[in-house]
């Protein structure tokens, strides 16, 4: 089985959930963990399953106007935020924009980072990430996941780990569905 995690990331913190879901999902199944510019068409097709997952910003996905407030609040001088390598890319609404009717009932799943708040409250990207997963074609195989950051921006404890059972429980979920060969 060939799997794809792409991720959007500002603070890197939904590129570490995403290299945690990748380790998971390891136990069965050939992985590449993306940031969002490098998910082409081609990968997502070679894909037997897909996750996508991105930060959620003014509640739901990021916009130009909100990675762009990410980039500003990073680059103040009194600022303990680091910028994700890949940070000043797309964001997921124009990958899926980009992307047409790629997913063809490919597997997949979607996951978000927000604050550790009900999410009535903080809004989710995951939701928005789901109707899009759905929209271009996609089969999800599990709910959408949130995966908590503190209000400094790092990652509550114990959510990489959450984040590999997550993936395994996909992997294994998606494997038990194929056909043996
Ligand atoms: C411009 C901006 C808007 C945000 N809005 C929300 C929000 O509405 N709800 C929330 O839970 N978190 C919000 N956050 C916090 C992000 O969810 C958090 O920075 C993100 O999960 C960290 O992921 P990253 O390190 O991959 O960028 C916001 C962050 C930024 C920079």
């Amino acid at each position: 089985m060939r799997a794809l995690v792409v991720n959007e990331s500002m603070y890197g913190n939904t590129h570490l959930v995403a290299e945690a879901v990748g380790r998971g999902l390891r136990a069965h199944a050939k992985v590449s963990v993306v940031p969002v510019e490098r998910a082409d068409r081609a990968a997502v097709q070679a894909a037997d399953l897909v996750v996508v997952g991105g930060p959620t910003h003014g509640h739901g996905m990021s916009r130009a106007s909100t990675r762009e407030a990410a980039v500003e609040a990073a680059q103040k001088p009194d600022s303990s935020l680091h910028l994700d390598a890949d940070a000043e890319g797309e964001g997921l609404r124009e990958w899926f924009d980009a992307l047409g009717p790629g997913g063809s009932g490919v597997a997949a799943a979607a996951f978000d980072t927000r604050f550790d708040l009900p999410a009535a409250v903080t809004g989710r990207a995951s939701k928005g990430i789901h109707r899009r997963l759905r929209h271009h074609g996609f089969t999800e195989v599990a709910a959408p996941e949130s995966f908590f950051v503190v209000k400094g921006n790092t990652l509550e404890p114990g959510e990489e780990e959450r984040a590999v059972r997550w993936g395994e429980h996909l992997a294994a979920h998606v494997a038990a569905a194929e056909p043996a060969s």
